[in-house]
């Protein structure tokens, strides 16, 4: 079996390991003859493959070898044999040695010779060992390197042994190898790599062993602990941090994080000794746990990271002590973290101004102070760490104690009311600093003294004093001072009072000067002035009076827009009592357009406008711009949302209807409500209607924007002397047809009839909110509808009979007033200077007339109704009584009247009639 070739035993081994079949033993490896030194060592190898396994035994001369210096070692996994002999004896161990591998199947042996030569006898090329291995210690895992040196002549090879088994080099992943220089190195070394090493060099003369040395291989066991514990942290919010956590030990541990009870590192994936735990953008505080294990024990460790936050708010403050000018505050931190500084807020509790604050504040308390006294302040307190400012802890408010008034009463003035008692009155003190327990009043007629000695009265709960038992024309000085529980104030001024009767008398003392401006004067009023030097010794001269008048300062009030339509606003304002009708107004608007306005209207219709547009209106008095005394407003013109006027679609019938188109709306603004307005025309002389504007909006709305807002239908007055515009009906949305006339109520408006024979235009008016002004935009004229008649009579009713018979007369009225006021200003202005002064009350005329006698009339007899209708110039009462009838015929009877009493004056002025009505009676001088 031993001739087989290697091909051969190699296809046959595998066809029998294929078929599992029992085998004969092979030898793998059979022992090679050898020549060792006495007293050395000599191994013989032997290998064998077979199945079942072969068992090999070593022969000596056909005996199994049995000697206590003979040794056999099985491989440790049975697959071979070294036969060793130590010490080596010669020539008693000098043999023939036989291997014999036998199984159930057969039995094989293979024979080596061993030479044993005396050290004398050794050639000169045997090999020897330079250096053999050393004991050696090495920590598991570490590299151990047995060294070896031999030398002979051929140089011999190395190999080793390891407790007297030949060392594999090749079966252990080339964790052991054998190096160049013929050491042996063993990586990662394990347990059991320790063990008894031997060299061996062998080469054609022999083979030597060398002194075997120990490998010892330490396994440290130390329980896992931190080299590296995570650290505590303290960031910003939304910051982000590594936290490094390293445990060493032996075997290293294995390293993890947790939060709570939550692991944040994955199981399968744990990092051995070192693990950093990343974290971003974090937002709260935590507690980390880092978490080390091995065999031999569990450690835990925690980092605190702690998200940084802005202070709390601090606990309201406390006050604890106040002065007149200062508050002492102390307040609790609120915050369990130090905080860096404290800022303190406060302001005066009437003032709107936002907090003062005193910054950098280190302590829980603190003293504000620069206050005023006596006033209410609101305190709060604001904590400031290295992150920033927190919010402010709720206010307190407190108030500063109550001082001495730090000025005197103002405005102490004083008048007569007889000849031996005045009051004086005063105002509190800018300055009160507490609340003014009273005042003491000082008078003397001797300055010169020391107030002490002043006569003296102390006035409480009141700020005026009469004094009584004064000497008559005697010069009095008069000082007021206010005081508070804390003390007195200081003293006002001299007041000096003439103790004269008559008006009211106000002295002002002051620096020699040429000018002096006197102030707060009443308007429209007229004043005395005289003016004295004063010295030491007392009071000079007065000089002979001179009067002024304080100029009118009020001409209109309340100036605002009533009604803002598409082209047109309507402006309206109130005239006060005290106002001079005379002097026309000024409305400017649109960068220099200007209309004039009658001085006793109050209202004005402006046309002409942009639709959709600003505008400004300013209202001025012509005779006293300059004074700066106008008003404005300003408004936006409706929208141009109806754009076409409403179509007739169809005839009027008989009963007075007419079906109209109505215009589409163009618009996203909101229209509150969409009204029918029917314009009754007027018919004139000749037969024709008159229509008497080209755009609604040239109308005066008024009447019908009061329609509008009327709440209920039966106050309407309704007896009208000519037909009047109407609203027919009123539509939250528009539809696109209508009938005229139908009689139905749309939206509380009735839908008349319309009149037989009247011609009619009608237009839409859309109210839109869309300022805080309400806009009415209108829609253009419709074409003139007239309801069928047949036999058409002219409508004229009673009232509108009387007007024509009495207009006539009023013509004729007219010239004569005219011819009249000519006659008049003539003869009037031959006379002037002669009459001067002769009229009854000339002195109390205003100067601006003084001698007109319509407006001496006019004043002196002045009736109810007189009060409300102003005089008109006569070249524009027959255009004012047109207006009033166009507008308004109860305004216009209530007028005429009183127009009709002025003519009767102006008769009566010429001494041709001598009773006018009222029964007054006129005599001229
Ligand atoms: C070393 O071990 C490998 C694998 O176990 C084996 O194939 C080889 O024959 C062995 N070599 C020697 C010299 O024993
Ligand atoms: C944390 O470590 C990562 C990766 O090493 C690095 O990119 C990052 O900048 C570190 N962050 C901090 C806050 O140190
Ligand atoms: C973290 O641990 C400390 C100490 O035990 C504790 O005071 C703190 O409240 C913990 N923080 C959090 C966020 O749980
Ligand atoms: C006060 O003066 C007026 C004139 O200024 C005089 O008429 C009057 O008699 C005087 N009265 C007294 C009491 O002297
Ligand atoms: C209608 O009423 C409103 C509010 O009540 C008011 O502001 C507006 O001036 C009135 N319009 C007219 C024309 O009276």
């Amino acid at each position: 079996m031993s001739s087989l070739s290697p091909s051969l035993s190699l296809s046959l081994s595998l066809s029998l390991s294929l078929s599992l079949s029992p085998a004969p033993p092979k030898f793998l490896r059979t022992p090679n003859d050898q020549t060792g030194v006495q007293g050395g060592v000599a191994s013989f190898i032997c290998q064998a493959t077979g199945d079942p396994r072969p068992k090999i035994v070593w022969n000596k001369k056909g005996k199994k070898v049995s000697n206590q210096r003979f040794e056999v070692i099985d491989f440790d996994d049975g697959s071979g044999s070294v036969l060793r002999i130590q010490p080596l004896r010669t020539p008693r161990d000098e043999a023939i040695y036989e291997c014999v591998a036998s199984n159930t199947v057969g039995e094989l042996s293979a024979t080596t010779r061993l030479t044993v030569l005396r050290e004398d006898q050794l050639p000169p090329g045997f090999p020897t060992i330079d250096m053999g291995p050393q004991l050696k210690v090495v920590e598991r895992t570490r590299t151990a390197t047995m060294l070896c040196a031999a030398s002979g002549n051929p140089d011999p090879d190395i190999s080793w042994f390891k407790d007297f088994l030949p060392v594999n080099t090749t079966n252990n992943n080339g964790r052991i190898k054998q190096l160049r220089s013929g050491a042996l190195q063993i990586e990662q070394s394990e347990e059991s790599d320790q063990g008894k090493y031997e060299c061996v060099a062998t080469n054609n003369d022999g083979t030597r062993y060398s002194a075997p040395a120990n490998l010892y291989v330490r396994v440290r066991r130390v329980p896992p602990r931190f080299s590296i514990p995570p650290t505590d942290n303290e960031i910003m919010p939304g910051g982000s941090v590594n936290i490094t956590c390293v445990a060493v030990g032996s075997p290293m541990p294995y390293v993890k994080w947790m939060l709570g009870a939550e692991d944040l590192t994955p199981e399968d994936d744990m990092p051995i000794g070192r693990n950093v735990l990343e974290l971003t953008d974090v937002r709260q505080s935590n507690n980390y746990t880092c978490v080390a294990m091995s065999t031999l024990g569990v450690i835990e460790a925690v980092a605190q990271i702690t998200v940084k936050a802005l202070p709390k708010p601090p606990g309201i403050p406390l006050v604890t002590e106040r002065t007149a000018t200062s508050i002492t505050l102390t307040w609790d931190s609120g915050n369990p973290e130090p905080v860096s500084y404290y800022i303190i807020q406060h302001k005066s509790k009437i003032s709107e101004d936002t907090y003062k604050e005193i910054d950098g504040v280190a302590t829980t308390r603190y003293s504000v102070g620069g206050l005023s006294p006596y006033s209410d302040y609101e305190f709060r307190v604001v904590a400031v760490n290295n992150i920033g400012r927190g919010s402010p802890s709720d206010g307190i408010e407190a108030k500063t104690a109550e001082q001495a008034p730090s000025t005197a009463p103002r405005q102490v003035r004083g008048r007569m009311l007889s000849a031996t008692t005045a009051i004086i009155h005063w105002d509190e003190p800018e300055e009160a600093n507490g609340q003014i327990m009273g005042y003491r009043v000082y008078y003397t007629m001797d300055s010169a003294q020391h107030v002490n000695i002043w006569e003296k009265q102390i006035v409480r709960g009141s700020n005026f004093l009469t004094i009584q038992g004064l000497i008559p024309n005697k010069t009095y000085y008069i000082k007021v001072l206010a005081y508070t529980s804390v003390g007195d104030g200081p003293l006002s001024a001299d007041l000096q009072i003439i103790a004269k009767t008559g008006g009211k008398i106000w002295l002002f003392l002051f620096e020699p000067t040429t000018t002096y401006l006197l102030k707060d004067l009443k308007p429209f009023t007229t004043y005395t002035f005289q003016l004295a030097a004063r010295s030491k010794h007392g009071i000079g001269a007065y000089t002979n009076e001179i009067s002024a008048e304080t100029p009118q300062t009020l001409f209109a009030k309340n100036f605002h827009v009533k009604a803002a339509m598409k082209t047109s606003v309507l402006l309206t304002w109130e005239i006060p009592d005290n106002y001079n009708a005379a002097q026309p107004f000024t409305i400017l608007y649109d960068n220099g357009q200007s209309v004039e306005v009658d001085g006793k209207l109050t209202q004005k219709l402006i046309t002409g406008l942009q639709a959709g547009t600003q505008y400004s209106f300013l209202l001025t008095n012509r005779g006293n711009s300059a004074g700066g005394l106008q008003h404005r407003v300003s408004t936006m013109t409706a929208p141009d949302i109806l754009r076409t006027k409403p179509y007739l679609i169809g005839k009027t019938n008989l009963d007075g209807m007419v079906s109209v188109e109505l215009p589409s709306v163009q618009t996203s603004e909101k229209v509150r409500g969409y009204y029918i307005v029917v314009v009754p025309l007027k018919k004139q002389r000749t037969g024709k209607y008159l229509k008497p504007w080209d755009s609604p909006d040239e109308m005066n709305l008024e009447e019908l924007l009061k329609e509008i807002n009327r709440t209920t239908r039966g106050l309407r007055f309704r007896r009208q002397a000519e037909p009047k515009a109407y609203i027919a009906a009123y539509f939250k949305d528009l539809p696109t047809e209508f009938t005229l006339g139908d009689t139905k109520i749309y939206g509380d408006f009735e839908n008349k009839q319309l009149a037989n024979g009247q011609e009619y235009i009608f237009f839409v008016l859309a109210v839109l909110e869309i300022s805080e002004n309400t806009m009415y935009a209108t829609s253009p004229y419709s074409d003139p509808v007239v309801s069928a008649d047949l036999d058409p009579q002219p409508i004229i009713d009673e009232e509108e009979g009387l007007i024509w018979v009495v207009g006539p007369v009023l013509a004729v009225v007219f010239i004569i007033c005219i011819v009249i006021a000519i006659l008049l200003y003539k003869r009037k202005r031959a006379e002037s200077e002669a009459r001067k002064g002769s009229l009854p009350n000339s002195k109390e005329i205003p100067s601006h007339n003084p001698t007109d006698p319509v407006e001496l009339r006019r004043m002196n007899f002045q009736t109810p109704g007189m009060a409300s209708h102003p005089p008109i110039p006569i070249l524009e009462l027959a255009d004012h009584l047109e207006r009033l009838k166009a507008n308004d015929n109860l305004k216009f009877s209530q007028e005429y009247e009183v127009n009709m009493r002025l003519v009767s004056y102006l008769f009566a002025y010429l001494g041709q009639i001598g009773v006018i009505r009222e029964g007054l009676m006129i005599s001229i001088n």
